[in-house]
């Protein structure tokens, strides 16, 4: 299939984001930070594993989650990567969690491939599907008729708007623009049918730009913090394989630039009570999606892992990730004794060492944050629910 020109660009950049995250070292050096949090053992929870029921509304939709989990977003675009979001929005579909689509921009550019993203609506009828923009275009050229393009494309339940400056910063052919983009998401999340999330993509938000977003009615966050998958370490080795040696080298801000993704999660959940919370970057098992929700997130998001499962090991591969995840954050709720997702809450927890210092040292007092913003939090939630 012909594509025209300009799409043609950002449709091939996605087959070579795929080819590269799968075969070559793109998480950071640096840690998400949830080595230091641990959950309070109880081996007395006085309730059976199976009383443990973790279903949530995902992100004021109304719809519900089996599981707090959620695979964000991450393709579509190529005709060769349409069976990729057919198949993880079948799993969602499966296992009752949430799936987000890949940038669209490729298809508002080139509607003829709108299919790679709609393959996903087609295999998971009744998942909680994510549709997908970036900010960069909502700075210079996208607004609400865009936004709505991608939402129909998908039938979503919710709209991602992306952040990815270090990314554009670093890209050979990146879009660094960020001028106007909060006044564009208010728009956006005005005029939109669907909630709006904002996401970042492996750099992490911290509380004064949840509070910003907060403020013009974004209620749904995914941090996407430092840990995980790394876009400026991406961005560099697509360069260094292209030319030689990377146009933009980043230096040590390839593994060690952004806020981590734990210290992220207790920012946004501080600097938002009322919202949705999505935890993410460098989730790699049940321990720290389990720990994530337990900080304060409603559930776990994760990517790079279940892409990778894929399309090394296939489907079969990718079910046992995901079940093996779901399986270890339900034996940890039942092991705090948690029979609800928001008992988790109320779980005793210690942090200690290097994220208790980053804690202090932006003036959180980690012992108000455990006992008395999760409580409120807990509080508008139960609210809602
Ligand atoms: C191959 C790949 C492509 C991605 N593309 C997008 C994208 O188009 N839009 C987006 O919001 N995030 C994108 N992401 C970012 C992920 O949604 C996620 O925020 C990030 O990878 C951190 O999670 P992880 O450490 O579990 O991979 C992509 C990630 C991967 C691995």
């Amino acid at each position: 299939m012909g594509l025209v020109e300009g799409s043609d660009v950002t449709a091939s950049r996605k087959l070579d984001h795929i080819k590269m995250v799968v075969s070559s070292s793109v998480e950071s050096l640096e840690s998400d930070l949830f080595e230091y949090v641990r959950l309070i053992h109880n081996p007395l929870p006085e309730m059976d594993l199976d009383d443990v029921d973790l279903s949530v509304e995902f992100c004021f939709t109304g719809k519900r989650l089996r599981y707090p989990l959620m695979i964000t977003g991450m393709t579509g675009g190529h005709p060769d990567v349409a069976w990729i979001n057919g198949e993880l929005a079948s799993l969602a579909e499966e296992y009752g969690i949430a799936f987000g689509v890949g940038s669209q921009r490729a298809a508002i550019e080139d509607p003829r491939v709108s299919n790679t993203y709609s393959i996903a609506r087609e295999k998971a009828p009744n998942a909680v599907i994510v549709a997908n923009i970036g900010a960069p275009q909502i700075s210079r050229e996208y607004g609400v008729k865009e936004a709505k393009r991608a939402v129909e494309m998908v039938k979503a339940d919710a709209l991602a708007i992306h952040l990815n400056p270090g990314q554009e910063a670093f890209q050979d052919e990146g879009d660094p623009y960020y001028s106007n983009v909060l006044e564009g998401i208010k728009d956006i999340a005005d005029r939109l049918d669907v909630p709006v999330i904002v996401k970042e993509t492996g750099t992490g938000i911290p509380y004064e730009v949840v509070k910003e977003l907060r403020a013009i009615g974004v209620k749904c966050i995914d941090v996407s913090g430092l840990g995980g998958t790394n876009w400026i370490k991406v961005e560099v080795l697509r360069s260094k394989t292209r030319y030689g040696e990377a146009r933009k080298p980043a230096g040590p801000l390839s593994d060690y630039w952004g806020n981590p993704t734990a210290i992220s999660i207790i920012e946004a959940r501080l600097a938002a009570p009322d919202s949705f919370i999505i935890g993410s970057g460098g989730i790699r098992n049940g321990l720290e999606a389990v720990k994530a929700i337990a900080l304060g997130a409603d559930i776990a998001g994760i990517a790079l892992p279940v892409l990778r499962a894929l399309l090394n090991g296939g489907k079969a591969s990718a079910k046992r990730l995901i079940e093996g995840i779901i399986y270890q954050v339900k034996a940890a709720a039942f092991m705090t004794s948690s029979k609800r997702l928001y008992d988790l809450w109320k779980a005793p927890l210690v942090i200690h060492g290097r994220l208790l210092d980053e804690l202090s040292v932006r003036s959180l007092n980690p012992h108000t944050y455990i006992y008395r913003v999760r409580t409120e939090a807990l509080m508008w939630r139960m609210r809602n629910e």
